[in-house]
């Protein structure tokens, strides 16, 4: 979704900012622009489109001021256009500024705005903040912003630069992520730390309704109440490197092809082989509550909605404890039933998404323990919280989440372990899953051996405009999860069902333009599967069955196999979704789409 980066110091803003918003590109957008105080004026240029047109565009001027201000915009409020791209400025063009949000009463604000004069040039909900602070300005900018802030419903992450007080730049956030960099007499502001990696590492990261003051040297922090606040710095928990495709074609087969090395990272120092068990250092302080939780609700948004939904399994077969899984867009405004005994656990990869972020307040609101499973460490979710556990994925920078998924299925199991072993899972059984999770890096590398075999299947793949997948129990997330990626990147409609409702409407597609992807593992369903394919070759579907090594059964039967090595049951899901990944990855190149940053998509969905 729109990025911001920001730059005070003394070097040229345009460059930093350009970078930085380069760095943002794969959060999706639709227009990008700047905004740099030179020579006392507010230079100010933005397009609709990709990075590389504005760069061009700004090629050949010489603009070297600083400070100065950019965005990437995602459009919600206004078509994606020049005018509508941010930054926006105020009647005398004296004060310019970007947002991250959505102002929820803006229709108010702007015509009370209109009616006192003010003149609007675009559609946006943006627009008004900059007139308000125009309208509130007398001689000090802060108050300004302040003011405006207070009269404001919704969120917002913002930047401002101002003619008034050119030798600063103002930062306010509610809801929307927002970093500042400390550099040596040089600041950087982001609502990414990608965008700043490159420069620093010591960042400051703001809290809802807070409001900073930054110069080159320093950083002075208020609330919205206009009380001072003292910030620290911290250390960001990622490098340059990490975010680099270092080789790859893709972020996306970058990000796929780490996994033997991240599922590992989430086990790291919590597997307990001997005992059989895990030990999650952010969950201690509530591991009481937890264990004894009646029930347990987990709240997500898609792909971490699929991971949320083998964690459903995985804690229920292992743990015994009832688990329901929710929508988090659906769960924050139906009023749901808790009780104190009940826990609700937020999964997201961002730990910014606004819909799963309002369904952990909602929780909270009602007293119920609230825990976290997030990837981005400091991000909203994480900080909002009661506890949680990180995954350790690394920057994950495809929009199609891949490693954050297999990252959060590992997490799910652990947690589930622990609490099973607690109540009634054996230490044998409990050893016996903790042995197999410890081999599931290595596992996943000998899948990823079978890439080219995968890109030859993905071939005929890219002729059909749709596709189905079929599984059970455990692997019918994540026939959910290979239909979403195949349909997010590549634009093939594919969808996802468990294997036995196949019969209750979706046979009616079957015909021999239909590919039908099978998850078809020797598990409790196995044999159940089998007739599943026998009613898809009945009918003259294609079928591209995963299946374990050595299976013969359904080599007979399938067109074609991908084969995984044999693991615990409710393991299962790590392994059968990488060829399903590899899968929508190479179908995807095969049709030229833009892998990383697919149409209409964005990373983080801070928006609802
Ligand atoms: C799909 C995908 C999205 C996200 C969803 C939730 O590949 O990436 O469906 O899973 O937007 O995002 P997080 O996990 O950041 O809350």
């Amino acid at each position: 979704m729109c990025g911001i980066v920001g730059y005070i110091g003394k070097r040229p803003a345009v460059p930093i900012l350009m970078n930085g918003l380069k760095r943002l590109e794969y959060r999706g957008y639709d227009s990008a622009g700047l905004a740099v105080i030179q020579n006392e004026t507010l230079w100010l240029t933005k397009r609709k489109g990709k990075i590389r047109g504005l760069e061009r565009q700004i090629s050949s001027l010489n603009i070297d001021g600083t400070p100065g201000i950019g965005h990437t915009r995602w459009a919600t409020h206004g078509e994606p256009s020049k005018i509508n791209a941010h930054p926006h400025t105020d009647c005398t063009g004296r004060i310019a500024l970007v947002h991250n949000g959505i102002i929820e009463n803006y229709r108010l604000l702007k015509k009370q705005l209109q009616a006192k004069g003010h003149v609007f040039q675009s559609e946006t909900d943006t627009e008004v903040l900059v007139h308000l602070i125009e309208m509130f300005y007398k001689d000090d900018l802060g108050a300004a912003i302040l003011k405006a802030l207070q009269l404001v419903e919704g969120t917002f992450g913002i930047l401002v630069i101002s003619l008034y007080e050119p030798d600063r730049i103002f930062a306010a956030r509610r809801g929307s992520p927002l970093v500042i960099g400390v550099g040596d007499g040089e600041m950087f502001l982001a609502s990414d730390g990608a965008a700043i990696v490159e420069h620093t590492r010591n960042v400051i990261y703001m809290e809802d309704d807070e409001i900073v003051m930054i110069s080159s040297e320093e950083i002075q922090a208020r609330n919205l109440k206009d009380e001072t606040v003292i910030k620290s710095v911290e250390e960001l928990p990622f490098d340059l490197e990490s975010i680099q495709k270092e080789g790859y074609a893709h972020y996306m087969l970058k990000e796929i092809r780490e996994q033997p090395r991240t599922t590992l990272d989430s086990m790291r120092g919590r597997l307990l082989l001997e005992e059989g068990t895990a030990k999650l250092g952010g969950l201690q302080n509530v591991w009481d509550r937890l264990r004894k939780s009646r029930r347990l609700i987990i709240t997500a948004c898609g792909t971490s909605w699929h991971a949320a939904l083998i964690g459903e399994y995985l804690i229920e077969t292992l743990a015994r404890i009832p688990v329901e899984v929710e929508y988090a867009s659906e769960f924050r405004y139906r009023d749901p039933v808790l009780s104190e005994n009940d826990t609700v656990m937020a999964i997201s990869q961002s730990g910014e998404t606004a819909d799963t972020l309002a369904a952990i307040r909602e929780a909270r609101c009602k007293g119920v323990l609230a825990l976290g499973l997030c990837n981005v460490v400091g991000s909203s979710i994480a900080r909002e919280t009661d506890a949680g556990v990180y995954l350790h994925a690394g920057p994950e920078i495809g929009v199609a989440s891949t490693k954050a998924f297999t990252s959060q299925v590992v997490t799910l199991a652990l947690i589930a372990l622990a609490l099973g072993r607690e109540r009634f899972l054996s230490a044998e059984d409990g050893r016996s899953i903790a042995r197999e999770l410890k081999s599931i890096p290595e596992k996943i590398l000998g899948i990823l051996e079978h890439a080219d075999y995968i890109r030859t299947i993905a071939e005929k793949f890219s002729h059909h405009h749709q596709a189905l997948y079929l599984g059970r129990g455990f692997n019918y997330p994540v026939a959910l999860e290979g239909a979403l990626k195949m349909k997010e990147i590549s634009y093939i409609h594919a969808e996802g069902y468990p294997a036995a409702e196949m019969k209750h409407g979706p046979i009616a597609l079957i015909d021999k333009n239909m590919p039908v992807v099978i998850i078809a593992v020797r598990d409790g369903v196995y044999d159940k599967v089998i007739s599943n394919i026998e009613e898809v070759k009945a009918r003259g579907g294609w079928i591209l069955a995963v299946v374990n090594q050595n299976d013969t059964l359904i080599r007979e039967r399938a067109d074609e196999i991908v084969e995984i090595p044999v693991t615990a049951n409710c393991l299962t899901p790590i392994l059968t979704v990488v060829p399903l990944q590899l899968l929508a990855y190479y179908t995807a190149v095969y049709k030229k789409c833009d892998v990383d940053q697919p149409r209409n998509l964005a990373k983080s969905v801070t928006v609802e």
